[in-house]
């Protein structure tokens, strides 16, 4: 939409005072500038209209955006345009991604830089580095309390190292996504310094009150992120005598975007990353970002433009940098990330398909694929141009959001099956082979997370302690499954580190005081280099997972349908012990099942009736055999824990 009075103004600034030549790249700056204007425009004062200081930041984010999208290097303008080309490139089936701890994979960056074949060699080309920018040793949480957004921390290395990193990275075909803590800052930040210091303007960039009147309102409708550790959302500061909302821990100072310096301030920490060479920026806690009393503070409509508004300003500075919204809410609400109405398509690239995941846990408990099925459904229909980033496990706690009505549905009671799934995983169920804990344990809603590893909740730590071959094939089985349905579901798997030399839980947080409070460091392993390498010991334990996870990449990078371009059919197996779906396209049909049990169990040759009419034969990518289609009173076996990708043999129409 052409407005005469905000396209002059974007003219004259662009022009005028930025000089920004007609040519070359600065006309291709030009011409996006003008093509999101109006849904900037829109969605700015959508937000902002009130403000007294609208005008003048309105300005400066048109400054920033300039002068961010004119610095961006010629080699990434250049990659930006490849990805323009390709149209939707994060669609691929031939990205997999590992999330890492740099510190705890192999020291430093510059170490990481040289370790990139170990990634080349299993075939990961997408690596996402867990915050490495600035942060106080002992209150981290892991990087996620930021005190310099353009820093990187020394712990790692330096931004000269980084910058090393994304040129090699770049130079193999490799992705590179960082995070963005978007919804807070570490109180060490000079923002919450200065504001701790008295300083007005900086109060203002924070929640910030002088007594207990609207954070006892606030806390009565927002529920607790960490109720064990940092009860309650606000923290007294006794150097300012004002209490300041802490939705997370209480370092962490939520930043209060309803003040538009603080969007122009942060945006400028996006563009930062974004010349840096980020391909995927990882949005972190996304739901959280608009407070408004009365309300649980989260997934706000507000919070929903604000991330349409950072999109369309990324789609002039660096458009081939895609958004990822690490939004981990209920399925009807994880949807809305993907934008809806006039903006459908227009907000996260990525979310993180949680609720899968949590699912995924569940049937492996019960064995059941009921709820899953059910729930399952809920997060299918997105935006075309959208996708997942699916995962078994990453560094933070599986949290069981699914709605209690799939529990119902299924034939269950809720109450009573969420309290044998937390003793399951969290360690009160002597039968159960997994090994975990519970993570932020509520008292007061009995509701729980789970921490533990893949491996250590799939079996294996328990198989090893008691040296039980066939309990630690099981486990392993188990994993691969798990993976498994991730890498085949539709989106960019996201493994983490470790699990492909299946790491189990590691203790050693709890004799260090900045983690102990924290059991989600028992999924976060420090790497021994000495077990990584017994990969190339044939017949080792390393060995055996690691070639699983290289043949499983090689399937999925091999099979253009799992591309993911909305073509993911859910099937019903008629077997309560296994999950199945379709993915097609034109040139491509796939059949994956994957049995949740220890079983074998059969599903019958009639749901694959297709293959018969196309002559018969399948390929089972995964066992590499051939299979023939049986009659319909016959069955297809899947083995105890394990998964067909079958892929029927089309006609090729020569
Ligand atoms: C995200 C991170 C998590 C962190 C939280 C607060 O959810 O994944 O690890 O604790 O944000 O920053």
């Amino acid at each position: 939409m052409y407005t005469h009075h905000l396209h002059h103004f974007i003219s004259e600034r662009l022009l005028g005072y930025h000089a920004l030549p007609l040519t070359g790249s600065g006309l291709n700056i030009y011409n996006r500038f003008m093509a999101n204007a109006a849904a900037i425009d829109e969605l700015y004062n959508g937000l902002y209209a009130h403000h007294p200081n609208k005008e003048k930041c309105f300005e400066q984010l048109i400054d920033t955006m300039v002068a961010f999208a004119k610095a961006r290097n010629q080699r990434l303008v250049a990659k930006d345009e490849q990805k323009l080309t390709k149209g939707n490139w994060y669609l691929s089936n031939e990205i997999v991604g590992m999330s890492l701890y740099v510190d705890r994979f192999c020291g430093s960056i510059k170490n990481l830089a040289q370790r990139l074949d170990y990634f080349e060699e299993l075939g990961v080309n997408l690596l996402h580095l867990m915050p490495v920018f600035e942060s106080p040793e002992n209150e981290s949480d892991g990087g996620y309390a930021v005190s310099d957004f353009r820093n990187v921390d020394k712990r790692f290395g330096t931004n000269k190292d980084l910058d090393t990193l994304q040129t090699s990275m770049e130079s193999k075909g490799m992705y590179l996504m960082l995070d963005i803590v978007f919804n807070h800052t570490s109180e060490r930040h000079e923002w919450a310094r200065k504001a701790r210091q008295g300083d007005a303007h900086y109060q203002q960039f924070f929640y910030m009150y002088s007594d207990r009147e609207l954070p006892d309102a606030f806390e009565k409708t927002m529920p607790e992120i960490f109720p064990e550790s940092a009860p309650g959302s606000f923290t007294y500061v006794p150097e300012c005598n004002k209490w300041v909302m802490t939705v997370f821990h209480n370092y962490q100072w939520d930043l209060n975007f309803g003040n538009p310096a603080v969007l122009v301030a942060m945006m400028e920490n996006v563009f930062y990353s974004a010349n840096l060479g980020v391909d995927i920026l990882r949005i972190d806690a996304p739901a959280f970002i608009w407070k408004q009393l009365g309300t649980s503070c989260q997934n706000l409509p507000q919070a929903h433009q604000l991330l349409q508004l950072l999109k369309h300003c990324v789609n002039v500075v660096a458009p081939g940098m895609a958004l990822l919204g690490e939004a981990i809410v209920a399925p009807q609400e994880i949807m809305k990330y993907f934008g809806t109405g006039k903006y459908a398509e227009q907000e996260c690239d990525f979310a993180y398909n949680a609720t899968l995941m949590a699912l995924q846990w569940d049937a492996l408990a019960t064995k059941d694929v009921r709820i899953l099925k059910k729930a399952v459904l809920e997060v299918l229909p997105k935006p075309y141009g959208t996708t997942w980033i699916t995962y078994t496990r990453c560094h933070d706690d599986i949290g069981l959001g699914y709605d209690d009505k799939y529990i119902t549905e299924a034939g269950f009671n809720a109450f009573e099956h969420r309290k044998f799934l937390k003793n399951y995983y969290g360690g009160d169920y002597v039968a159960s082979p997994a090994i975990g804990a519970l993570f932020g344990y509520n008292p007061k809603t009995q509701d729980a997370r789970i921490s533990g590893s893949l491996a250590s909740l799939c079996g294996l730590e328990k198989a090893l302690a008691l040296k039980d071959k066939i309990f630690i094939k099981a486990s392993l089985n188990k994993m691969m499954m798990m993976q498994a349905f991730t890498f085949f579901v539709g989106g960019v798997p996201m493994l983490f580190y470790g699990d492909e030399m299946a790491y189990t839980n590691d203790y050693s947080y709890q004799a260090d005081a900045g983690k102990s409070y924290d059991n989600r460091w028992m999924h976060r392993p420090v790497i021994n280099w000495e077990k990584n390498d017994r990969r190339k010991i044939k017949g080792s334990l390393e060995e055996q997972i690691f070639t699983q996870y290289q043949h499983l990449i090689y399937c999925r990078k091999s099979l253009a349908a799992l591309a993911d371009i909305n073509n993911l059919e859910w099937l019903d197996t008629g077997n309560n012990h296994v999950a199945g779906f379709i993915r097609r396209t034109a040139k491509q049909v796939l059949y994956c099942f994957f049995n949740f049990d220890e079983d074998e169990t059969g599903i019958s040759w009639q749901l694959l009736k297709e293959a018969r009419n196309e002559g018969g034969d399948l390929y089972d990518y995964w066992n590499k055999i051939k299979v023939t289609a049986g009659a319909d009173d016959e069955h297809l076996i899947i083995r105890g824990y394990g998964f067909n990708v079958l892929e029927i043999t089309l006609p090729t129409g020569d």
